[in-house]
């Protein structure tokens, strides 16, 4: 039996047909790849995330001005940057969340007017601030190498908290929320219960 299969697979593999097959399947792949990539770094980019759906305009207009938009030096941390993993797996899971994102656009409308939005905040933000406590602000980390912000040129209360937050164990967003948005009413990182159904890979809405 095994050696039946393996003289009609010779044979298959010999014609002409399949070289035609394999040529084909080859050339589609690589049209397949080409398609994935370039997906992944145009919805990667600050311009994608603040003007493709006007769910976005509320948090986009609060970025505006702020110390990573706009600052002495020019360098900057864009929506991607804090909300996008630099990594290649964690990319792809945050990307599959994103289809959450998708729903809300397209079929729940779940935040599609300031009312929704504002009504919803709370939640959404704690989202942000769950999947960011459960990876150690690692998007910040990308950034801010801890081990290499000198005490010596932060101002005194930094230097203070930063070593209290080492001995408490607290991470970067615990302290630093709502640096890029207006910060909502409820209660913030620190005082969050984790609430494990807001868990969400990343994904925001
Ligand atoms: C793409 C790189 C990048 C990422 C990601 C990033 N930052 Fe920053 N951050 C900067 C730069 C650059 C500055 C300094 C801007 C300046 O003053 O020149 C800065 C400044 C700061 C400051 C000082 C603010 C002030 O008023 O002086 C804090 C606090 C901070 N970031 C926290 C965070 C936190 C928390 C996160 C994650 C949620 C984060 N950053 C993500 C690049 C980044
Ligand atoms: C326990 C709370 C706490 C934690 C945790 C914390 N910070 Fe801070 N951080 C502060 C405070 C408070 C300041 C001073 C803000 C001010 O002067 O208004 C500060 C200041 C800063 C500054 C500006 C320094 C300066 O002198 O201008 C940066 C950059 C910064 N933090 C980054 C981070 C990063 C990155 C993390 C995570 C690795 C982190 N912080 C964790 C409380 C914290
Ligand atoms: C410096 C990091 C940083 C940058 C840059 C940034 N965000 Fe955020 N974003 C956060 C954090 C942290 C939260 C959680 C709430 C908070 O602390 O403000 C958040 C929350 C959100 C939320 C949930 C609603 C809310 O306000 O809590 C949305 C939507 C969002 N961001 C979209 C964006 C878009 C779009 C951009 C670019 C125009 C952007 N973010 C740029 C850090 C960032």
């Amino acid at each position: 039996m095994p050696y039946r299969s393996l003289a009609r697979l010779r044979k298959w593999s010999t014609g002409k047909k399949t070289f035609v097959v394999l040529l084909a399947g080859f050339a589609i792949s690589i049209v397949v790849l080409i398609l994935t990539a370039t997906t992944l770094v145009y919805t990667s980019t600050e311009a994608f995330c603040s003007s493709s759906c006007h769910e976005m305009n509320n948090n986009a207009m609060e970025y505006k001005g702020t110390v990573h938009d706009k600052n002495r030096t020019g360098v900057r941390a864009t929506c991607p940057d804090c909300h996008i993993p630099h990594s290649p797996v964690p990319l792809y899971i945050r990307k599959m969340g994103a289809v959450h994102d998708l729903w809300g656009h397209f079929v729940s409308h779940s935040i599609d007017t300031r009312e929704k939005f504002l009504d919803k905040r709370q939640e959404l933000a704690e989202r942000v601030w769950i999947y960011m406590k459960e990876n150690d602000s690692r998007e910040c980390r990308h950034c801010h190498t801890a081990a290499k912000m000198d005490p010596e040129r932060q101002s005194e209360k930094a230097q203070l908290r930063h070593a209290r937050g080492r001995k408490e164990k607290l991470t970067c967003i615990d302290c630093h929320f709502a640096i890029a948005h207006d910060e909502p009413a409820g209660p913030g990182p620190q005082e969050l219960e984790v609430d494990k159904s807001l868990i969400s890979k990343g994904a925001i809405f």
